[in-house]
């Protein structure tokens, strides 16, 4: 895990240095992605790439390159194997701190690789159904785009901790959006319910996973607005994200989920996950 790619070059982590005057530490004028690599091949790494990309537009910061080569060799000189790769990309250097800025800038350009567990491999066993809390949802209004500032989220995934929870769900106007780094499911009598994409959440990639997977396997998944009792009610709880996949949610605010236990519709979307995860190593 001790490469790692700045600015064009890959280097040890502890030769990495950004300037103090980089945007991306004194305002968050960055965004980033998280990308999970298998057996050194990129998840769902075009879904990526195109989300990179909208962030990217989004904030009008110009940086093309070639990513996929340049991740993927990135995870092989960190040994290859199951690694999620982080690439950030902020709007550069100013040399002081101004609000504004030139749109010629270079961007900083920043990938490391983190261990992450093979879920695929591991199997269903070994997912163990989380403990989530329900915040009020703080954000700014662009919560589309993949952005660094992530104060609002890591505090409540801090009040999640305090809580002995694993994860939070947040709720904007009483409706429920996402999680603190996931997005959120839920089903009602067979039928998969998610909240509306828009600005008010992530495009995740794995929720598009989702959708794809219940439409081949003929399950009915649609968007719905989501309010506290419809969620408190809900026979299934997942949430969804590139690093853990799709995960039951098994109690919120301390009151369980149905019967508390890992549903069995879960059980089949991790399996429909587990195939296209097969199919994908296999060619
Ligand atoms: N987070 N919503 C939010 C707020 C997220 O931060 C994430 C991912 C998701 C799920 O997106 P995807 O399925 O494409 O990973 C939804 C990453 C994992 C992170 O911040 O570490």
């Amino acid at each position: 895990m001790n490469t790692v790619f700045l600015n064009g070059d890959y280097i040890p982590a502890d030769q990495a240095q950004v300037s103090v005057f980089d945007r991306g530490f004194l305002f968050g004028d960055s965004v980033y992605e998280v990308i999970p690599f298998y057996q050194g091949v990129g998840f769902r790494l075009d879904e990526h790439l195109q989300r990179l990309q909208y962030s990217l537009r989004a904030i009008q910061i110009t940086a093309d390159d070639d990513w996929n080569t340049i991740l993927t060799h990135l995870v092989e000189l960190n040994g290859g194997g199951n690694l999620s790769v982080y690439l950030q990309i902020s709007r550069g250097n100013t040399g002081r701190r101004s609000h504004v800025y030139d749109a010629e800038m270079t961007p900083t350009v920043f990938a490391c690789c983190n261990p992450i567990k093979d879920i695929y491999g591991s199997g269903p066993d070994a997912v163990s159904g989380v403990r989530a809390i329900v915040t009020e949802d703080l954000r700014w209004g662009r919560c589309d785009i993949k952005s660094t500032g992530l104060l609002p989220n890591i505090l409540v995934m801090q009040q999640a901790k305090q809580a002995g929870a694993q994860d939070a769900l947040m709720m904007r106007d009483g409706l429920l959006t996402e999680g603190a780094s996931c997005n959120l499911m839920l089903v009602e009598n067979g039928v998969i319910y998610t909240p509306k994409r828009g600005s008010e959440i992530l495009g995740g990639t794995t929720r598009e996973l989702i959708l794809e997977l219940a439409a081949k396997d003929g399950i009915s998944m649609q968007e719905a607005d989501i309010d506290y009792g419809r969620l408190l009610a809900a026979d299934e709880v997942w949430v969804s994200s590139s690093t853990r996949a799709v995960v039951p949610v098994i109690e919120i605010d301390g009151q369980p989920v149905a019967d508390g236990k890992k549903g069995p519709l879960w059980a089949r979307m991790f399996e429909l996950f587990t195939c296209y995860q097969n199919d994908l190593m296999n060619g």
